[in-house]
């Protein structure tokens, strides 16, 4: 359908599936075994509703925050997600460009299929572009991508930490292997071993993470890390309360708590639960670090929710992939401009006019929903 038929989350994702090639779609939509926690990182956002305030001036609404002190006009982000050259052939510089016009910031992939100097390349002067890190076992070519990224002025790292193993993705196992056919500036499926070594029978993932650090600790990774850059470092993982409290006492900038959009774990709790849990329990964390969380969020709706319940901002995945294989660039400022117009309407119905003044007062957890 034409662009302007497109006018949810919903419609874009319908519209990518009839666009993207069967592989690009499997790789895409995939999540872990019977896609429970994928399903159920969506539900979550069903069981809390707002308690809306009314006769509070809304007209002028500003739904901008900030990032790790980075200018966002919305507080949303896109979560780093590999190969988006699957999708369209420009890959994830649509995503790039179609963030510039509103300043979302881009979270580029250590699995991105271009390299990060095109990516960085296609940014805006003032466009904020982060890391995501899959750490290399060896230090030394961990320290090097670490390098070369904060070169090219890359401002933050977030180091995924849920994927030390690959997982079981049944529809990405089952479509044809292709990765062979991928090309891309760095050889990221490669880095010495490569695709050839890895098992098909455990789909992309396996390949993209072969030679990951999967001895990563709190006493010697965060305090490795600190070390070698200056960059802000976010965990990207976090999938417990305990675990978001350990990370505040390892001294991170930030958390984002996630379960990668469903795709490892299977059966991790969704993340909208374990923010709403570390809010009402430990309060105070929240003022040591910045808390995001990614999984499911598809509305404007969502969004607010999870900002009143603490996080700075939201990550989503798979609806940039999705757009941007759609449409390219266009679908990516698309559903962008669906998402600000969902969150601005919903904080205007709610009685709140900027995105300080959301507060876990406006929400309630509902348990009359049926399971
Ligand atoms: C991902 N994700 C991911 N995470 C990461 O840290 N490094 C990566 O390379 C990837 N690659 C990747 C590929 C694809 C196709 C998907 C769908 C996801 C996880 C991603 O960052 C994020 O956590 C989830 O996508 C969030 O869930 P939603 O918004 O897709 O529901």
């Amino acid at each position: 359908p034409p662009l302007n038929r497109i006018i949810s989350l919903a419609d874009m994702e319908a519209s990518s599936h009839k666009t993207l090639s069967y592989k690009a779609w499997a790789y895409y939509c995939s999540a872990a075994d019977d896609e429970i926690t994928l399903q159920e990182n969506a539900r979550a956002f069903n069981r809390f509703f707002f308690r809306a305030r009314v006769m509070r001036p809304v007209f002028r609404c500003d739904p901008s925050t900030k990032i790790l002190g980075f200018e966002t006009s919305l507080p949303i982000f896109v979560s780093g997600a590999a190969l988006a050259k699957l999708g369209h052939p420009l890959g994830e510089v649509n995503i790039t460009r179609g963030c510039a016009p509103s300043k979302i910031i881009q979270m580029v992939s250590s699995n991105a299929s271009l390299s990060y100097s095109e990516i960085a390349a296609a940014a805006a002067p003032s466009q904020t572009l982060f890391f995501q890190l899959y750490k290399h076992k060896d230090d030394d070519v961990a320290l090097q991508r670490i390098q070369e990224v904060e070169h090219l002025g890359y401002k933050a790292i977030f180091l995924t930490v849920d994927a030390i193993v690959p997982s079981n993705r049944e529809r990405d196992v089952r479509s044809p292997w292709v990765l062979d056919d991928q090309e891309n500036g760095h050889k990221f499926f490669i880095d010495g071993e490569g695709a050839a070594d890895a098992d098909p029978g455990l789909g992309i993932a396996g390949a993209l993470i072969a030679n990951d650090d999967r001895d990563m600790t709190w006493e010697k990774t965060i305090p490795w890390l600190r070390k070698v850059t200056k960059l802000p470092i976010v965990i990207k993982g976090i999938q417990c309360v305990e675990d978001a409290l350990l990370a505040a006492e390892a001294g991170v900038d930030g958390i984002l708590i996630s379960n990668h959009g469903g795709r490892q774990l299977e059966y991790a709790l969704p993340p909208l639960e374990v923010l709403y849990r570390l809010r009402k329990r430990h309060p105070e964390v929240f003022n040591k670090l910045e808390v995001y969380i990614d999984g499911g969020a598809r509305r404007g709706t969502d969004i607010v929710k999870a900002a009143c319940l603490g996080a700075t901002a939201v990550g989503l995945g798979r609806p940039f992939l999705y757009a941007q294989g759609a449409y390219g660039e266009a679908g990516v400022r698309k559903i962008i401009s669906i998402l600000e117009r969902e969150i601005i309407t919903a904080m205007q119905l709610m009685g709140v006019s900027r995105i300080a003044e959301l507060t876990p007062d406006l929400v309630e957890r509902v348990d009359w929903l049926p399971v």
